[in-house]
């Protein structure tokens, strides 16, 4: 297969490093400036020429499906109104090319047991995987277009990474890698998040991957491990011994939204770069003195 078709998109964590705001809303539902992060994530798979989009949810996400679905009441109000730039937006949040699946995690047994709960959607082809919480600024092009044209050269699983402060390893996988052109590195190993005396480097994976079939079967015998969950990073530690898998450094500005100040940050950032806010928006900050 030479082409990266579908993307998987797991929504069923619980976001509770921002309760109470994703008590009943979904932390993919979270708006940076005016919309949803799970729609920025969406919007760079389909610039990826990726046309199927498989969200892996639970019972507190129908949000999720509300959004990608159409809204014939609200619709139906624009056109009587003539409101033909709204409706637009509205249509565009989907091209019409371009198909939702929904699978729920019934439970929240960690990202490897979201991913692997996609299996029967994605079958036997490669895929990405975005995490949507993580919004990436792509330069040039989105960060999973950039991947799925290494995915092209070289055939393999593909991990977004980027350097972090080498104190805050035990928030990610980490990976040790061999041959490193600077931009691409053969991983050696992954650990999930090391403390940061017994990490192995400071190369974070970040949340977009590209994976190859191969990887539900260590999925599927993988057992909970770091957070009592079932751990992505512990089955791509197996798929090394199958197969090459490399790291790559994107291009491009990643925010933590997960987090209160990534999400502030990003924020700020798009804000300032919104056609229609951003001059209104830095005359704000100067006056307040930001
Ligand atoms: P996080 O580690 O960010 O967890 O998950 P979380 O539950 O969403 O948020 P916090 O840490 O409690 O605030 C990384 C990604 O994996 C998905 C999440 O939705 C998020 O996109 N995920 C995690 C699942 O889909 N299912 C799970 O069981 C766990």
């Amino acid at each position: 297969m030479s082409q990266i078709r579908k993307a998987v998109f797991p929504v069923a964590g619980l976001g509770t490093r921002f309760l109470p705001a994703t008590k009943a809303n979904p932390k993919e539902m979270l708006p940076v400036v005016d919309k949803p992060l799970i729609q920025y994530a969406v919007e760079e798979a389909v610039e990826a020429g990726i046309k199927e989009m498989i969200f892996v949810t639970s019972s507190a996400k129908r949000a999720i499906e509300d959004h990608f679905d159409k809204n014939y009441e609200l619709e139906t109000e624009l056109e009587k109104k003539g409101k033909k730039q709204l409706l637009q937006i509205l249509r565009d949040i989907v091209p019409s090319d371009v198909s939702c699946i929904y699978i729920r995690q019934a439970e929240a047994l960690g990202l490897g047991h979201a991913v692997l709960c996609a299996k029967p959607a994605v079958g036997n082809e490669p895929f990405a995987v975005l995490l949507a919480d993580d919004l990436i600024d792509g330069d040039g092009a989105g960060v999973v277009k950039q991947m799925v044209d290494l995915y092209g050269e070289q055939r393999c699983s593909i991990l977004g990474v980027q350097e972090v402060p080498k104190t805050e390893t035990d928030k990610y996988g980490i990976v040790s890698t061999g041959e490193d052109d600077g931009e691409v590195a053969s991983i050696t190993n992954i650990i999930e998040k090391p403390k940061p005396i017994q990490a192995p480097s400071n190369l974070a994976v970040v949340g977009r991957y590209i994976l190859t079939p191969r990887i539900f079967d260590h999925l599927g015998r993988t057992g909970r491990g770091s957070g009592g969950e079932i751990q992505l990073t512990d089955a791509i530690a197996h798929l090394l011994e199958d197969e090459k898998v490399l790291a790559y450094r994107f291009k491009g500005t990643r925010y933590d939204c997960g987090s209160k100040i990534g999400y502030l940050k990003a924020t700020v950032q798009f804000a300032l770069k919104h056609p229609e806010l951003s001059e209104e928006f830095r005359d704000y900050l100067k006056e307040i003195g930001a």
